[in-house]
Parts: C-alpha cells; sequence; structure tokens
C-alpha cells in the first residue's frame, strides 16, 4: 500500500524532531547527558505525593478519576489564578485554562491564532519545542537576535514597522523572557514594558513561555510580561514540568476571558480535558504548602549544579568561549570560538560519551552554529564537571583540526 498518498499536505511537511532522535543516542547510561531538558528526578518529591494521592482518593476519588471540565478544574484554576495575583497579574479562574503540558499550550495557541503563511516573531535562539509547534502551522517566521538582556525590543520594533511596510501584520511575538530556553538571559523589566508598548501600538499579542522564573538562583524577581498587560493582549503560560514533576503533564494559561474560551474551544478537541487525577493531586500540593517549599529545594539542589558547570566550562573550555551565568533555570548556553560547527561536533562527543544540544537546532534562520545549549539539572553534581573536561577535550581536538 502507498500510505504516503493519503497522507494530508500538513504531514508531508511534518519533519521528525532531529533533536529526539539525537537524544535517543544518548540513552545509554555511559553517556554524560547535558541534552535534555529534564528536572533532576531527586527532587521529585515522591514521598509527599504518596500521601497527597492517598487523601485525593479519600477526598475526590469519584471525581479524581472522572472526567473533567476542558478548562480544568476549578480548585486548581482559583489557586493558580491567586498565585498569579501575587506576581502582579490580575486573573481569576476564569482567566486559567489547564493543559496537558505547556506544550499542549503552545499547539493549542497554534490552532488558535495561526493560518497557513502567517508570521510570528520569535527570539534567535529561541525554544524549540515552539518552533516544531507553530511550524506545523504553516507559518513563516521573523527572528530577533537576542543579547545578555534577552529579546532586543528595539529591533523587534524595527521588525515589526518593516513587515507592516510589506503588507505583512505578525500575529504574536513569542518569548521566554524569564531564564530563556536555550539562552538562559532574563529580560528586565524595561525591555518587558517595552514588548508591551509594541503590542499595543501594533495590535498584536505577546505569547509569554514562563516555565523557569520560580528556579531564580540570584538577583532579584521580576515581574512577568503580563503584569504590565492593560489590554489583555499577553497570554501567559507556565508548567509544573519544572517545579513538580513532568510526568503529571500539567501546565497553564493565563489570558482575558475572551481568549481562554477559545482556547479552551482548541483544546477540546485534543484531549477533552487535561489529566483530573494530575490536577487534584497538585492543588493539593499547593494547598497543604508543599508547592513553595519544594520550588525551594530545587533551588538549592540545582544552584550548586549551575556554579559546578559553569566553574568547568571556564576551566576546561577554550579562554574566548562565551557564557554567561544565568541567574536561573536549567541551562548554560555556550558559544565557542573558531568555525566549529556544534552539530557536527556531536557525533565526537557522543565517541566522548557526552552530549550536548547544538545550537543551530534553536535559530530559525540556521544561525547558531557555534555554540551549544548544556543541561545542568539533570546530572549529578560529581559529574557535571567530568562531562564538561570530555567535551572541553572535544572542542581543542576540533579546534586544532581546524587550525
Ligand atoms: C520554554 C519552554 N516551554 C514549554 C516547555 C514544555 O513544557 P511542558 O513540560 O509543560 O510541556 C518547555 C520544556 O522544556 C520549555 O522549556
Amino acid at each position: 500500500m502507498n500510505i504516503e498518498r493519503l497522507f494530508s499536505k500538513r504531514t508531508k511537511t511534518m519533519r521528525p524532531s532531529e533533536i529526539r532522535e539525537l537524544l535517543k543516542l544518548t540513552q545509554n547510561p555511559d553517556i554524560i547527558s547535558f541534552a535534555g531538558g529534564l528536572p533532576n528526578p531527586n527532587s521529585f518529591p515522591v514521598a509527599e505525593l504518596q500521601d497527597i494521592c492517598r487523601i485525593v482518593l479519600q477526598k475526590h476519588g469519584k471525581l479524581a478519576l472522572q472526567y473533567g471540565p476542558t478548562e480544568g478544574i476549578r480548585a486548581l484554576r482559583t489557586s493558580l489564578a491567586n498565585r498569579a495575583n501575587k506576581e502582579g497579574i490580575y486573573a481569576t479562574s476564569e482567566n486559567v485554562l489547564i493543559t496537558s503540558g505547556s506544550q499542549q499550550g503552545l499547539d493549542v495557541i497554534g490552532r488558535v491564532f495561526l493560518d497557513p503563511g502567517d508570521t510570528i516573531i520569535v527570539g534567535l535562539p529561541t525554544y524549540l519545542g515552539a518552533i516544531n509547534a507553530f511550524r506545523a502551522y504553516e507559518i513563516n517566521f521573523e527572528g530577533v537576535p537576542l543579547d545578555k538582556d534577552g529579546m532586543q525590543t528595539d529591533i523587534v520594533e524595527e521588525k515589526v514597522k518593516s513587515l507592516l511596510k510589506k503588507g505583512v501584520t505578525p500575529k504574536f511575538i513569542y518569548t521566554v523572557p524569564t531564564f530563556q530556553n536555550p539562552a538562559g538571559v532574563v529580560m528586565p523589566e524595561s525591555r518587558r514594558k517595552k514588548l508591551i508598548e509594541i503590542a499595543n501600538e501594533y495590535d498584536l499579542l505577546i505569547v509569554e513561555d514562563d516555565p523557569y522564573g520560580k528556579l531564580r538562583y540570584e538577583g532579584d524577581h521580576i515581574k512577568p510580561i503580563k503584569a504590565f498587560d492593560d489590554e489583555g493582549r499577553v497570554i501567559y503560560l507556565s508548567t509544573f514540568s519544572k517545579i513538580l514533576a513532568p510526568g503529571f503533564r500539567l501546565a497553564w494559561i493565563i489570558a482575558s476571558d475572551e481568549l481562554i474560551r477559545k482556547l479552551s474551544v482548541g483544546k477540546q478537541a485534543l484531549d477533552l480535558c487535561t489529566n483530573t487525577f494530575s490536577q487534584f493531586v497538585a492543588n493539593e500540593f499547593i494547598e497543604s504548602g508543599y508547592l513553595d517549599l519544594h520550588i525551594l529545594r530545587i533551588i538549592e539542589m540545582y544552584k550548586p549544579k549551575r556554579d559546578i558547570m559553569i566553574e568547568a566550562i571556564k576551566k576546561y573550555f577554550p579562554p574566548d568561549t562565551v557564557c554567561h551565568k544565568p541567574k536561573g533555570g536549567m541551562f548554560a548556553w555556550a558559544t565557542i570560538p573558531g568555525n566549529i560547527d556544534t552539530e557536527e561536533m556531536f557525533l565526537d562527543a557522543i565517541k566522548e560519551k557526552v552530549a550536548y544540544i547544538h545550537g543551530k537546532a534553536f535559530y530559525v534562520d540556521g544561525g547558531g552554529s557555534n555554540s551549544m545549549r548544556l543541561n545542568f539539572s539533570y546530572s549529578s553534581n560529581s559529574i557535571i564537571e567530568e562531562g564538561i573536561q570530555r567535551l572541553g577535550k572535544v572542542i581543542e581536538r576540533k579546534l586544532k583540526e581546524a587550525s
């Protein structure tokens, strides 16, 4: 049977994620993997969750095992709205949509807003999962370079103006303003406000993706862009994946009532409802006061990992490597000197039993070839230095070969 003939046009343009293929190579337990964006499994609060699961089944068993509303269970939506209020975001439970991971949230946003041929603005670099989610809607990406303060908003404005001149109105700006994946940078408040001004002036939406904001190891908390949004233009996403457990597949969107209603319709066909049991468990975890304590524990666990990795990069990578110490999140982003293509270097690294994600994967314009993303949350402290040392050797060899 020629099955190809039956695939939709959209499916024909879909490509398997190269990164997922590369990640398969990192499954070998001998490989020190800085590749995946995985939380450390030792951070999972297994004992607390055992108790909470029992309580949820006792208190809410019949509801927790049943289908629930597409928008999510009211109690969790209310808890998340209350937490958002503390961050300066105006929200009631009606402004919250629970999703099956932020990844689903991104896809739902794509479904609701994007037609083939539409244009959106993203950072250079940007989160690969967002690129893949939006690409499936057959759209065009316009990239805006990041600097040490995240997306450069003056360039965003120039870009919007030049697109408008060509008759193209971008639908939205997608950004991860806090501890960006992959670059680790944070957008200061002035740029957050500027982005809102741009959205208001040129009638655009902002998609603010914030999985890492709570994982801050130093410096002061900065309010989300959504906190400066008076016109309902920001669609804010966050997730339990990095502050509780990704296995829950539980995340949330905060947006205006009108947008939440539309997004909820967009989500209905995908899953009817997000896992009800994990919603009850997560809500109990919040209400019993565990979540905030747990976040502190994660910070305590990840901060030394970051420090070990950054120190090791200084020690083992070539001296003119650029790698800023991230103030939070889960990633270091290193740009190495010379004309080394980190994608080509990947197999050499695997031979040395160490893995990373090459920079190009995060660029919609083909850039980033001499950068790499290094995750520090997953590996144990004792092997981070060893992994970076191995990588340093691979880079040194490549540099010698190139000279
Ligand atoms: C920026 C960003 N957005 C979204 C996601 C997806 O998160 P979730 O596990 O909630 O689907 C990730 C996961 O790494 C991420 O880094």
